[in-house]
């Protein structure tokens, strides 16, 4: 190690040294001695531009933690071969998941897999996105584990634990993790980990504030964490609630009198007579964040005859860009009241009956409505044939 590569491991550890003791010495001393510490970093000037490489960036952001239980009990019953290729496929799921939610797969240590949600790309909803990614691994690893009882006599589960807050980050070697990783926020998530049962999703006060509407939770009381003065009360995720966006939960705060907005209800109302008289119409509704779009939907929808006129909705998920026709698929699923637990059989049934009924006018589009709800047919000539003639 040159002697200026020692200088800066020293300086990037009094660096997390600092960053670890936020809560006790506040921001303020933190902040002045970090940057005197940076700016040491920066001049030493070491090759290859390395230095870069260790100046923390404070960024907001959600961290989960999710550890594997009963590890030790499977290495000790199964082949090593069997427990690599059960890790690598829960790593691959893991990794799928997250990147799903548009978080990052920081690191994997050993049986943890340590995810960022609000790094490298912030979200207005990151605390939703690493629930739920955590909800859907748990289930992975719960259906995964039948199999895996057999052998060890007990249930393969995840344990997890969230939080949210400043996380200080910089590059590091890939080897380590993506991201080098400090601030009170990361050893919170780690403490919490470690107060997870088997299957328990355990959040900070902090991330259950940004997730309170959308998630059943209940409160585990104080508790006094390691390193802590101030016991911290975590919540242990119990299910989602039936809230799905901003205005919903809006909704159940109670909204505020509706006002103005005469024009485009008229507009919308001029629209949907066109529509019934044969006309079909396609609206957008643009305005910034806040005007109030989904709320004039919601006014517009709630005064709509709802014996004559079915309303059917879905949602563009920012996490389904790579799906083609997301919305309109999601809408025709619920229509058809299709459920994942159909068998093929009985989603082909269900679809073509509903068609059936809805239009004759539809028939030639049947294999095409089937094909974009990748439900298996026999139609796929038809579809050809219904392709070239529509
Ligand atoms: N005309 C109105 N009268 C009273 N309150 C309104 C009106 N329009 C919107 N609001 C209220 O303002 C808040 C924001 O409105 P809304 O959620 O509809 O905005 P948005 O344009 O859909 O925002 P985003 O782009 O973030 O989705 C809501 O609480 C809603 O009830
Ligand atoms: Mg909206």
């Amino acid at each position: 190690m040159t002697n200026n590569t020692k200088q800066l491991a020293q300086l990037k550890a009094a660096i997390e040294a600092l960053e670890a003791q936020r809560s006790m010495l506040g921001d303020a001393v933190v902040d002045i001695s970090v940057k005197g510490l940076q700016q040491q970093i920066i001049a030493l000037d070491t090759p290859n531009n390395i230095v870069s490489q260790f100046l923390g960036e404070r960024r907001q952001a959600t961290i989960l933690f999710s550890d594997l239980s009963n590890y030790t009990a499977m290495n000790e019953q199964i082949d090593p071969e069997k427990v690599q290729e059960l890790m690598s496929q829960i790593k691959f799921e893991a990794t799928k998941i997250v990147e799903h939610h548009e978080g990052t797969v920081n690191q994997f240590v050993g049986d943890a897999i340590i995810a960022l949600f609000g790094i490298p790309h912030a979200h207005q909803d990151d605390p939703i996105r690493a629930v739920n990614a955590a909800m859907e691994l748990h289930k992975f690893v719960r259906e995964m584990s039948p199999a895996i009882e057999a052998y060890i006599g007990r249930p393969l589960t995840m344990h997890s634990g969230i939080n949210t807050g400043l996380i200080v980050i910089s590059v590091q070697d890939e080897r380590d993790g993506k991201f080098n990783l400090t601030g009170d926020t990361v050893n919170t998530a780690a403490r919490l980990v470690g107060q997870a049962k088997g299957d328990e999703i355990i959040l900070s006060p902090q991330t259950q504030a940004l997730i309170a509407p959308y998630f059943v939770t209940k409160s585990l009381g104080p508790v006094k964490m390691k390193g802590k003065a101030v016991p911290l009360i975590p919540y242990l995720i119990l299910d989602k609630t039936k809230i799905e966006t901003r205005l919903e939960a809006a909704e159940q705060r109670g909204f505020t009198p509706f006002i103005g907005r005469e024009k485009e209800l008229a507009a919308l109302h001029d629209c949907l007579l066109s529509t019934i008289r044969g006309k079909g119409q396609f609206v957008t509704i643009r305005g910034v964040a806040g005007l109030g779009k989904s709320r004039l939907l919601y006014e517009f929808q709630h005064q709509l005859d709802r014996n004559k006129i079915t309303v059917l909705q879905a949602r563009c998920q920012a996490y389904g860009v790579s799906t083609p026709y997301l919305p309109f698929v999601d809408a025709l699923r619920k229509e058809l009241q299709l459920k994942e637990e159909d068998s093929p059989e009985q989603l082909h049934e269900k679809a073509v009956d509903h068609f059936k009924t809805m239009d004759p006018a539809l028939d030639n589009f049947i294999p095409v409505l089937l094909h974009l709800l990748s439900i298996p047919s026999d139609n796929i000539l038809c579809l050809t044939w219904s392709l070239e003639n529509n």
